[in-house]
């Protein structure tokens, strides 16, 4: 029934309460595959929706806990994260400590919790926009709120971005399309009157006039997220956030010159929002699009206005994944192959599609490549391969199952051949390598925030935790976030949350970072929630398909 989904309890005696946490982890996959569950949200158009959450159902929350969840005010700062209670964990002292972070951290608007600043940093002389709720800051913050069973501020999140998605929207005397959410809003409270007033950004204040063009995908998402997490099929279905998934996907779906499914955009257009040269196609923006295609698609109603929507999505996830899987994607082979490339093919007989010229290919990229292993790219575009790495568009494409079961293992087999340079002292690499001397000049335009090994440009972000955790699980390879997590754990708390480290190992706190970044916090108590109860991924993940089993292979770095 729509609205309405059965939970089965969870038989917490099952697990032993002195088992360790590997033995747990094989007990629960091996029964949620053998067993697969009734889902809890019955959808009868999706084509993604099963495994994950029929995983997920193996290990359904206890009804009661999550009951007691709901309860207003029934929860303090010290018993909040509810997996600990639930399972007898000796907590890190770290985790109480982030939850109270996380809390201090809440936006209210006319008193009802709508988001997180971005950092709570009450040391740094400059606020800059860090005081902002930002909607790509604050998914880390809605999932920890979600495992948590709190899902009310990522309801009252989702319904005021897409308020503020309905405003006209404005850059000098351009406006910008109806589709575009906010990159960042703010509450302003005024004591004397006593009201709230929002005041948003969608680039025209942001530093470089730079367009958010991951928050319309991320706000997709984290509404399937909280749909998935609450069963809750009454806020996706309402008019407004149909409505709200359509303008977001008439943005990125129209048809223009493109010759390519991968969406075209400038510099400084998601996480990385500066110029760092990944205009064209870059890969963060490419998987998120691809993993909002997907949500939009188990989500939006097939009716008069859905039904073209669906048409589209459908055929544009079929060129997507073809055309991602097979031109973005770099393994020794294909580095092999791109070495040898011809170059001025002309017709469909070309090899060398894209007219990549070998010299192009820099150096570093021939030591880095393992015999096993491999990785998407960062960009591919006409006469230009960008071969660097970039953490969260690898991870999404795991996530999002844009990348096939054996370029996911890939993916993480590389990162364990090249941990020292990926991970080093801190998890995770924004990207690497990092860029120097005269090319720094020429693609970052000399900035001096993003020098070699720090910021966007090779520096160590703490959040990316979470989208490494994620991936490793949906991998089956926990031990790796395991490590991850152990690093965070020895410096993260005693560093005071900053936002990103420097250096070539992540060593030094970030030259500009700020403390208490709230993504810092919540991606660390996302990542020690789902490894906990590895069942929270299926709100963030999707299958290849609904006939494929889940992929949960073994590997070496299963056990500990
Ligand atoms: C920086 C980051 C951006 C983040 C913002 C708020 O501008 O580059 O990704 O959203 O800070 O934390």
């Amino acid at each position: 029934m729509e609205g309405n989904y059965y939970k089965e309890p969870l038989e917490l005696k099952d697990f032993g309460s002195h088992c360790s946490l590997s033995e747990m982890d094989d007990f629960d996959l091996t029964r949620a595959l053998e067993k697969p569950r009734q889902l809890k949200i019955e959808r009868k158009r999706s084509f993604d929706e099963r495994s994950m959450s029929e995983l997920s159902t193996g290990y359904a929350r206890h009804d009661s806990v999550l009951d007691m969840a709901h309860t207003p005010g029934s929860r303090s700062i010290v018993d909040t994260p509810l997996s600990y209670a639930r399972n007898s964990f000796e907590p890190h002292p770290m985790v109480a400590e982030a939850w109270e972070a996380l809390r201090r951290s809440m936006v209210f608007f006319r008193g009802q919790p709508v988001g997180t600043i971005a950092a709570y940093d009450h040391a740094s002389e400059e606020v800059l926009n860090y005081d902002q709720v930002f909607v790509r800051d604050f998914v880390p913050s809605a999932l920890a709120f979600l495992m948590n069973g709190e899902p009310d501020i990522v309801k009252n999140f989702l319904l005021k971005t897409l308020q503020l998605q309905g405003w006209e929207k404005r850059v000098d005397r351009f406006k910008l399309g109806e589709g575009v959410m906010p990159a960042s809003f703010k509450v302003l409270h005024d004591p004397i009157r006593k009201t709230d007033t929002i005041v948003a950004d969608f680039g025209e204040s942001a530093i470089g006039r730079v367009a958010p063009v991951d928050s319309g995908f991320w706000w997709i998402i984290l509404l399937r997220a909280y749909t998935k997490s609450t069963g809750d099929l009454t806020l996706s279905e309402t008019p407004e956030c149909q409505k709200g998934m359509r303008l977001i996907l008439s943005l990125c779906l129209s048809e223009g010159f493109d010759t390519f499914p991968t969406l075209l955009c400038a510099d400084g257009c998601s996480m990385v929002d500066r110029r760092m040269g990944v205009y064209g196609y870059p890969i963060e923006i490419q998987a998120l699009f691809f993993m909002a295609l997907r949500s939009a698609l188990s989500m939006l109603k097939p009716d008069d206005e859905g039904r073209e929507f669906i048409e589209r999505i459908v055929k544009r996830l079929h060129a997507l994944s073809f055309h991602m899987r097979n031109y973005f994607w770099l393994d020794f082979q294909q580095l092999n192959d791109i070495y040898r490339y011809k170059t001025e093919e002309y017709s469909h007989t070309a090899v060398n599609k894209f007219n990549v010229m070998p010299d192009s290919i820099p150096d570093w990229v021939f030591d880095f490549m393992p015999h096993r292993g491999g990785y998407f790219v960062g960009n591919v575009s006409p006469a230009r391969m960008d071969f660097r790495w970039f953490s969260l568009g690898n991870c999404v494409s795991i996530l999002s199952s844009l990348a096939t079961p054996d370029q996911s293992m890939a993916i993480m087999d590389l990162l364990e051949h090249r941990w020292e340079e990926l991970v080093g002292e801190m998890p995770l690499k924004i990207c690497y390598p990092c860029i120097e001397g005269h090319e720094w000049r020429i693609v970052t335009g000399c900035d001096p925030k993003n020098t070699r090994w720090s910021y966007h440009n090779g520096g160590s972000w703490p959040v990316l935790l979470w989208t490494l955790t994620a991936a490793c699980i949906k991998t089956g390879r926990p031990q790796i976030a395991r490590r991850a997590i152990d690093l965070i754990e020895s410096r993260l708390h005693r560093d005071c949350w900053p936002e990103y480290y420097d250096g070539k190992q992540g060593r030094y706190v970030g030259k500009q970072a700020r403390k208490f970044q709230t993504w810092s916090i919540a991606g660390y108590l996302v990542a020690k929630m789902m490894l906990e109860d590895p069942s929270h991924i299926g709100m963030i993940s999707l299958e290849e398909d609904k006939q494929m089993k889940p992929v949960i292979k073994r590997s070496a770095s299963w056990t500990c």
